[in-house]
């Protein structure tokens, strides 16, 4: 049997936008979660962590890099095991979507060695399991864009349908972290369970005007389009400081601000880079004065190119 091993690197994903609950999200360059794997001649699936390898189980049937690898075994049985490392990276309950770059890694390093390899979206239904796995819940609006790259559009849920939006790469997405942690499934938990009509039209225009001025690079529609006013009312009180921070990006000139995915982290839309590092830098501060937070600032344009495998022998 040749020895073959490749890495696979997935990044973290702005998911939600904000109107877009469980139905848009978009890929950034950073951070992100690398897989490494290796056919064994052993049959069974060999699993190891590390990084931040105290965040997430080690225990193959609970972690997800695992269990979507596991899965694909069970279904390809290709003639060999496979060895396979999570190096994670990415901080755990960040709204960074910390175990879709984990689930998309796997599937995307174990398909590179199965002898007949799935195009990448067939890979999708795998990656989604890691998500249920994790917050018990099927969403794709974190998995879809860490593996195809790009913006995208969760269509429908059954049947899984998911559009990449067009996307003029001209809008800046900053992103900050503060060092606390939102557990999904939690953050799932306390959402209302209807919405009044009036509301569900706001979140109607926003959500096309949002997919709108993504393909046309307006920032300023985009900024406008993140208002979200049934999830963030609710889940603004999990984070502190939430408000505040929004208000001094907005004030130091970003065109719309929410929460990344189910958070704590926080996103905000910039004309250009120069706003970009201004904004990141008044939401890091304003964390600090406000609820003595640290935090990390990630600045990026859409990423397009989603999950990427490299060969190392
Ligand atoms: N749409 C999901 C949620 C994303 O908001 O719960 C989780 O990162």
């Amino acid at each position: 049997m040749r020895k073959r091993i490749v890495r696979a690197f997935a990044p973290a994903t702005i998911a939600n936008l904000g109107p877009g609950f469980d139905v848009l999200g978009l890929a950034i360059d950073r951070p992100g979660d690398f897989v490494t794997a290796a056919r064994q001649l052993d049959p069974s699936l060999t699993f190891s962590v590390r990084g931040k390898e105290r965040t997430v189980p080690s225990d193959a049937r609970k972690n997800v890099a695992s269990f979507v690898a596991q899965l694909m075994l069970d279904e390809f049985k290709p003639p060999f095991g496979i060895q396979l490392v999570l190096d994670k990276r990415m901080p755990i309950g960040s709204g960074l979507g910390s175990s879709a770059a984990s689930s998309v890694a796997a599937a995307a390093a174990v398909n590179a060695l199965l002898p007949k390899p799935l195009k990448r979206h067939e890979l999708l239904r795998f990656a989604i399991e890691g998500e249920r796995l994790a917050s018990g819940a099927m969403h794709a609006d974190n998995v879809a864009p860490s593996l195809l790259g790009g913006a995208c559009l969760v269509r429908s849920y059954d049947p899984l349908e998911v559009v990449r939006i067009p996307v003029r790469n001209t809008i800046f997405w900053v992103v900050v972290h503060p060092h606390m942690e939102v557990r999904t499934e939690e953050a799932r938990n306390i959402l209302p369970t209807s919405v009044p009509l009036e509301k569900a039209i706001h979140h109607w225009g926003n959500v096309a005007g949002l997919t709108i001025g993504l393909s046309t690079g307006d920032a300023a529609l985009v900024g406008r389009c993140v208002a979200d006013e049934i999830v963030e009312p609710v889940r603004s009180s999990l984070i502190p400081g939430f408000h505040d921070v929004k208000k001094a990006a907005l004030a130091a000139g970003a065109t719309g601000c929410s929460i990344s995915g189910s958070g704590p982290s926080l996103f905000a839309v910039a004309p250009s880079r120069s706003a970009a590092k201004k904004i990141g830098a008044a939401m890091k501060r304003q964390f600090a004065t406000s609820s003595r937070v640290a935090c990390d600032v990630y600045l990026s344009r859409v990423n397009m190119e989603g999950t990427r495998v490299g060969w190392r022998q």
